[in-house]
This record gives C-alpha cells, structure tokens and sequence, in this order.
C-alpha cells in the first residue's frame, strides 16, 4: 500500500480518462467541482483509506437523486437542461447545505456490475467449448448483483433495437467464433457485499453507480433485471474471496468442469489478498479447474499476470487472462474496461 498522504483532489482529478472526461461533460465538471471545493475533498478524506475513490461520492449523489432530494433529482432528471458548470456549482452548493446526503452513503462500495464483461467472458468460453469444454460451474469472485453470472443467457451484437439488454461489443481482431458456450451447471457469486435484485435499495445502490450521462446502461440494467427472473437460480456467498474460493470450488459437483472468473475485483484486494488469492486459485487449477480474469494487470501485481506479446489496442484496456487445467496463467489479448471491444489472442493449440 502507497505510504502517501491521500490526496483528495487529485484523487477527483484522475478519476475519469481522458476519453470519459471528452464523453461525459457534466460528470467532468462535477469532478472538477468537487477537487476544488473544501466539502468534495472532505467527504473523501473521510471515506475508508479502500473506498476513497471519487466514484462513491459521485454514487452517493446520484442516489440521493434517486431518493428524491427536491434539489438534486430535478437537477439529474434534467441534466442537459444547464450548461455543465452550472449543473456542477448547483450540486456542489447542495453538497454544502446538506453534507450528510453524502456523510450517510460513505459506508457503502462502489459496485457497479458491469454486464459488457459478459460479452467478453462469452468470448472465452465460446474459445474454451472450441478446445472441448463442455460442461462448467461458474464462480463469479466480486459478483455484486450476479449480472456476469449469465453469459450463456445474453445476446452480443445482435441487431436488435427493441431490446436495450443486447451487449454490443466490437471484435477488433475478428478472432470471436460465433459458436456454442459449454453449458453452465451450477452458478456461484462470492461478494463482501452481495447484492439482491429483489432488494429496492440495492437496485437504487447501482442504479446510483451508474453514470446519468449514460442513460442506455440504465435502460439496460433495468432491462436485465426484469429477464434475470426467468433466468437459473444463483447461489451467493457474501464474505472475503480469499476465505471463500475452496468453499465455492468444493460444492461443486464432479459432472463440469469450475470456471473461476473475475472481472475489476482483485484491484479491491490487498496486495497479501492478491498474492494468497492467486496460491489458492492455482491449486484449483491444478486440480483442473479454469481460472480466467479481467483485470488491470498495474492493479493486480500480486496474480502475477503473464507478459503479454501484444500492447492493449487501444489506451486503458483490460488484460484478459486464462488458466487451463493447471498451466501457467496466460495472456488471452485484451478488451475495454467494461466490455465495449475485444482483442482477442488465443494462444494456439
Ligand atoms: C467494481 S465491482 C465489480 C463487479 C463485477 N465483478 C463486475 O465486473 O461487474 C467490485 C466488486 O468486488 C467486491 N469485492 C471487493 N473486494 C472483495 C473481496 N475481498 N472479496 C469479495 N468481493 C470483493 C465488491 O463488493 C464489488 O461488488
């Protein structure tokens, strides 16, 4: 851990790329906003050293905006109505007055469920059922709400406009068959937080973690949760990943093959978590299970990700990575944070 003195509006400054800042303009300036004010810097501080992280208080807004706050949920629902800097001073002055908006949400996680990285789970296990597996249990490590529990069941890139849930994922190097996924038998989620869509709250918790300048992802989100009801039942751990994975593993039956996944997690995890998390997961794999993940290889030193011959197409990708029964963890190309391209190197046979 960086024995730097926590820096807040620094934090705020580099919390959206470059390209996100150019997309999102009103979440821009409210980040800047908020680096500049004395209450955004505070709010921060005051987080836990893990969940510093400006994402939280930009949720903790957004979701006194879902609870109807009389000044923030007129100002969310009409958000291009203002000019940006205006949007921004008008929360940041909401910020001032009522401080606890934000104060009271400090205990919660930024968990945004992400299902675009179905769409690049869906590409791995289309090439592993290409290699002869068949039958899997999923185990989801920092499942949220379970939405990436479900790669067999959503649709990717079909023309469909009716339909606001089919992921839309651009293959750059054209490497992703078009073919069957092996079979999900069981389907397990281990979070710290689990979290329930049959639960209000916790659909407004993540609804709050989505960006409004984005309202197709929550035109999605709602529209996965009404489809999710149809979908298999799942079957939730809630506690840390490290203590929970050989439980997980074990209660699978012999029948399929588990398929340990994560996606924007093990960052989360300390860098003794990382380091124990990997140890428990290779015996698994030597045991013949398959460990794939999506991570930033900078946030997760301690899995020890494998050198990858090709640079991420594009700035800020995410290393895809896979383990087959028992070999080394190796690099399987590259994809988009939340799922929007993929570069996919498979290595050969
Ligand atoms: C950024 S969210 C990503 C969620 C999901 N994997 C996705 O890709 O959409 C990170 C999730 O990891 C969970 N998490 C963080 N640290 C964890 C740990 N040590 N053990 C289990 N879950 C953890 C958080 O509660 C949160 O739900």
């Amino acid at each position: 851990m960086s024995e730097e003195p926590f820096d807040a509006a620094a934090a705020y400054r580099w919390s959206l790329s470059a390209e996100d800042r150019a997309r999102l303009p009103y979440y821009d300036g409210l980040v800047n906003a908020l680096s500049k004010a004395e209450i955004g810097r505070t709010l921060l501080e005051e987080a836990r050293p893990e969940q510093r992280n400006p994402m939280l208080v930009l949720a903790a807004l957004h979701y006194g905006a879902l609870c109807a706050d009389p000044v923030l949920a007129p100002l969310y629902d009409a958000i291009d109505e203002l000019a940006p800097e205006e949007f921004a001073s008008r929360v940041v002055s909401r910020l001032e007055e009522r401080p606890d908006l934000v104060r009271r949400q400090l205990h919660r996680v930024t968990q945004t469920n992400e299902p675009g990285r179905s769409a690049v789970l869906a590409a791995v296990l289309g090439e592993l059922k290409a290699r002869g597996v068949d039958d899997i249990h999923l185990i989801d490590i920092g499942t949220s709400m379970g939405l990436n529990l479900y790669p067999d069941h959503y649709r990717v890139n079909v023309q469909d406009p009716s339909d606001p849930s089919v992921l839309v994922m651009h293959d750059l190097n054209g490497n992703v068959r078009s073919g069957a996924l092996p079979i999900v038998h069981q389907r397990i989620g281990i979070d710290l937080n689990p979290l329930d869509p049959e639960q209000p709250d916790d659909v407004r918790w993540l609804e709050a973690c989505l960006w409004p300048e984005e309202p197709h992802r929550n035109a999605r989100f709602r529209s996965i949760l009404e489809q999710m009801k149809q979908w298999p039942p799942a079957t939730r751990l809630k506690g840390p990943a490290v203590e929970l994975i050989d439980e997980a593993v074990s209660s699978c039956s012999s029948n399929a093959t588990p398929v340990i996944f994560h996606s924007w997690v093990a960052a989360y995890f300390t860098l003794a978590e990382q380091r124990e998390f990997r140890g428990r997961v290779m015996r698994h794999a030597a045991a013949g299970a398959i460990w794939i993940y999506f991570e930033h290889p900078s946030s997760v030193p301690g899995l020890d990700p494998p050198p990858s011959v090709t640079a991420p197409p594009r700035k800020g990708g995410s290393q895809i990575v896979v383990s087959e029964a028992g070999a080394e963890p190796a690099s399987w190309g590259w994809a988009h944070p939340h799922g929007r391209w993929i570069a996919l190197t498979a290595p050969p046979d």
